[in-house]
Parts: structure tokens; sequence; C-alpha cells
């Protein structure tokens, strides 16, 4: 069988090398919900769509804040109801994450969007986890759940839903904190935060994506979280850049989703060269790719592109999303080698891609 590694590439006369591997930090899974996917789980399960068709659906893709976009957002997950969905919607996504040279993905979930309609938390976690068992036999990607609080609901709310989650903490190495940002701080998730240490779990939280360099501050100290999701306004903040590289805190940025919730422009003004130049330990993720247009080596590509960024540099950011992710050492390791035989097989100045 001719691999994708052994076949010739024509501008180098070396083995083309593929995407780079990589790790996935910041990926929704209700994100990766693609118009085929929700018309067909529509007609499975009886639900109307307020769209006549997957192109009139792309069409409302159009978003001017992180708001507009989440309201989209949880208007489709109406599709979402059963645990054959869950893991159909997961399966879909690995899928896609190995043709993207994905091979750990750490995968957040919002359970209370699907309670608050009447699904079981356990029908998610189920169907999710019928996905991800199967994941490194079918895709060969490793897997890690978080589940994730709406930080626009109560804290009552988080903690409930945390009490409900008890009995799958197993499958869970990580709580995170996402939606709508602003007039939101983590502070008001402090208890649950606390809780969720106590039960043994990694914590992540969304911060400094619309909301203030002291959202970042609080996660930090309030929450004690291991991971900053975002974080991109952290550069904003002298003293928290300082705090950040000192402590090489990981930062999951993601460029497409910058850009389609209009943070930039123009991706050529995303700050991405100089948060690596400032030593912050950043990774490329893709959020919600369905509605932000990439998977992870898009998002790769479109800041190579963008921004101007070498081989090195890709390589440096793929090594970091292995060196961020919650891996055990001999794991991580094998993974940071399979850079290095990329980086061979790609010849000196490592072309990234096909
Ligand atoms: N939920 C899904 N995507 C999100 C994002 N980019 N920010 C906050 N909450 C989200
Ligand atoms: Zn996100």
């Amino acid at each position: 069988m001719t691999s994708v590694a052994s076949s010739p590439n024509p501008s180098t006369d070396r083995p083309a090398a593929g995407p780079l591997p990589k790790a996935e930090l910041h990926l929704h899974i209700e994100g990766t919900l693609e118009p085929g996917l929700a018309f067909a789980l529509a007609r499975r399960n009886g639900v109307e769509l307020p769209y006549a068709t997957e192109d009139e659906l792309r069409r409302a893709y159009s978003f001017a804040d992180l708001q507009s976009f989440l309201d989209l957002y949880y208007a489709l997950m109406a599709v979402l109801r059963t645990e054959d969905d869950f893991a159909d919607l997961a399966h879909a996504y690995l899928a896609r994450a190995k043709e993207q040279g994905v091979r750990h993905a750490e995968i957040f979930f919002d359970p209370q969007a699907h309670t608050a309609r009447g699904v079981a938390i356990g029908t998610v976690i189920d169907g999710l986890a019928r996905a991800l068992d199967a994941a490194e036999e079918t895709y060969g990607i490793s897997t890690r759940l978080i589940m994730c609080f709406l930080r626009d609901e109560s804290a009552e709310s988080a903690l409930a839903t945390f009490e409900a989650a008890r009995p799958y903490l197993h499958r869970i190495t990580a709580v995170g904190l996402d939606s709508a940002e602003v007039g939101h701080p983590p502070v008001k998730f402090r208890e649950v935060f606390a809780l969720a240490k106590e039960a043994g779990l990694k914590c992540v939280a969304h911060a400094g994506e619309e909301g203030p360099p002291a959202y970042v501050w609080e996660a930090l100290d309030v929450l004690g979280v291991d991971r900053i999701d975002h974080g991109v306004r952290s550069m904003e903040d002298e003293r928290l850049v300082a705090r950040l590289v000192a402590d090489q805190v990981p930062l999951t940025v993601c460029p497409l989703s910058y850009l389609r919730l209009r943070v930039v422009d123009d991706l050529a003004d995303h700050p991405l060269p100089a948060m690596l130049d400032a030593g912050l330990l950043v990774t490329v993720n893709s959020d919600d790719p369905a509605y932000f247009g990439g998977y992870a080596d898009d998002n790769f590509t479109a800041v190579r592109d963008a921004l101007g960024l070498d081989g090195a540099t890709l390589r440096r950011l793929a090594r970091n999303s292995f060196r961020a992710s919650f891996l055990d050492e001999p794991t991580r390791e094998r993974y940071l080698k399979e850079i290095d035989a990329h980086e061979a097989a790609a010849g000196q100045d490592g072309a990234h891609g096909a």
C-alpha cells in the first residue's frame, strides 16, 4: 500500500510529507456540525430547520461578533438528540481531523446546551465516548474530553451540571468555560472549578477572546487553569504576557475563528507573530471549524499564507500543541518524534502541507 508519506513530491523530488502531525486542543464538537450532517440528523429526528437547503444555511454563516455566531451554533444543536447523533458527529469530526494531520484531539462539549433541551447528559457523553473509544484504532487519533460550562448560565447551573456528570467523570479529563464572555468573569465559576480540581480534573477556560486581560488574570489566579483558550487580548497587558511566558501557560489560539468573528478584518493583522516573538506557548486550533471555514491544518495553512510563517515556525506551533496537551510523557515524546520525522521527510525548509 502506498502511504501519503512515500508518494513523490514533484517540486522537491523528496517524499511528500503530508500535513504536519499536530494536536487539536481547542475544538467544540458541536462546532463541527457541517450543514450536510445537520440536515441528515434533522430528517432522522423529524426536526424542522429554519433553512430550506444546505446552501441557504451556509449563507447564514456570516457573523458580526461572538454572540451572532453563538445564536446559530445553539439553534442548530436542535438536531442532536440521540446517542447515535453524538457518535455520528464525533466520527465525522475524527475522519476530517485525520486528513488534517491531527494525531491527538482534546475535545470540548457543552452539556448544558443539550440538557436544557431535554437531552440527558449520559446520552451526550455515552454517544461521544462511543466514537472516541474507536478513534485510536479507526483514525489513529488519541483523544480526551473536556466538559465546558456555559458562562452566560448561572454558577448554580454549572454546579448542577458537574454533579450530574459525576458518574461519567472517568471519561472526562478537564473542565472548561465557554460561551458569551463579556459580563461573565471567571470568578463566577470559582466553586465549580474547585470541585473539578478536587475530583482530579484539569482546568481550562476561554478568556481574553472578547473579554479583557483581567479575565485572563482571574482564570489563572482564581480558577487555577492549566491553559487559556484564545487569550489573544493578553497582548494588551505587558505584565500578563510576562506571567504567561514565565509559567509557559499554553494559549490555544484559533486564527480563522478570530477572522470570522471579525476581531480582525484581515488575517495578516493577527497578532500571532508578536505572540511567538514574546515567547508565549501558542498553539493553533480550529474552534468551530464547520462555521469558521477550516479544520486544524486549514488554520495552519491560513496563518502560513497570511503571515508568511516558515516551516520552522509551523513546526514550533505543532510541537507546542503536543507540549500543551494533557498527554502522558511517553505518548507526547512519540508524537514529537513524528514531527522530527516529518521535518526529515519534507527536507530543509519542511514545506508545510502536501
Ligand atoms: N462556544 C463555541 N465556540 C465558542 C467560542 N469561540 N467562544 C466562546 N464560546 C464558544
Ligand atoms: Zn472556543
